[in-house]
């Protein structure tokens, strides 16, 4: 692994150190817009302790992150590197004091995923990968699972941001839980990918999700032997928010997945 997704792997460990720190002090939670979407000065705290922390592993980097007013992908970011960070990803499990909670840090190269690294806290587990060079939880190599849908559980988005969506998700969800051996709901898209890459769970859709949740754990699932698409099976744009499948290898290939196309097709995008 590059030196430079080595030295990102450290600036992770120290942002956990500060999410470790808040324990039993004031999390300063504040409501952003739309529903259940909150920002704590923890988030903020860690978002600018790495702009300023991975500044001086690349100096010349670009940046887009959550929480930094720079939040979408705009001309210019397609050429060299550019730093996608969620600071807390499972935010409201962080304000309720429930694990999985993580810092995760993507690298593009030239407009594309090229390393990721995802910290959980409260576990002590670093997730993390580099095109072409495999994918790793705390230095050992991780590969998704090579099993079909009956041999896994699978995980959900809650689409807490609209009630129609929600609505769509569940009856994705019977329709996945028909077929495998159920499903679960961690509070973390970026900490879900890890779960598919490191074959603890068979796959992860979520009906809408910023860059940030899946910059990082998009190349660890890839790395891992996954495959990450939208809905109707087409790759990520990787400039926007996106819907997504999220499949280890045996999923991948089984043909008794859910035409999850056809669900999506039935949201209204409200
Ligand atoms: C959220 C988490 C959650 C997902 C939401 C995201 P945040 O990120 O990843 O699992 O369901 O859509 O917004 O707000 O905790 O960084
Ligand atoms: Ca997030
Ligand atoms: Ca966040």
């Amino acid at each position: 692994m590059d030196r430079i997704v080595q030295e990102i792997e450290q600036a992770a460990r120290e942002a956990g150190e500060i999410i470790r720190s808040a324990h039993g002090t004031e999390l300063g939670v504040e409501n952003k817009e739309g529903r259940a979407n909150f920002v704590t000065r923890y988030d903020t705290m860690v978002q600018e302790f790495l702009t300023r922390r991975l500044r001086e592993i690349i100096p010349d980097a670009r940046f887009l992150g959550e929480e930094s007013g720079m939040d979408r992908f705009v001309p210019g970011d397609e050429e060299g590197y550019l730093f996608v960070i969620d600071p807390i990803d499972g935010t409201t499990n962080f304000i309720h004091n429930m694990h999985p909670h993580v810092t995760s840090i993507g690298l593009f190269k030239d407009g594309q995923p090229w390393a990721g690294v995802v910290y959980a806290p409260v576990t002590d587990q670093l997730f993390s990968a580099q095109r072409g060079c495999g994918a790793y939880e705390n230095g050992r190599r991780i590969h998704s699972s090579r099993q079909g849908l009956s041999e896994n559980i699978m995980l959900t988005g809650t689409s807490g941001f609209s009630m129609s969506a929600f609505a769509v998700s569940q009856k994705l969800t019977a329709a996945f839980q028909e077929r495998c051996q159920g499903y679960r709901s961690t509070g973390s898209a970026e900490y879900n990918l890890c779960m598919v890459a490191s074959g603890r769970a068979g796959g992860y859709c979520e009906m809408k999700l910023g860059l940030w949740d899946f910059a990082a754990g998009s190349v660890i699932l890839e790395e891992a032997g996954g495959r990450i698409t939208d809905y109707h099976g087409n790759p990520l744009s990787y400039r926007e928010e996106s819907g997504i499948i999220a499949l280890c290898e045996g999923l991948a290939k089984d043909e008794n997945m859910p035409d999850t196309g056809a669900y999506w097709d039935m949201w209204d995008g409200k």
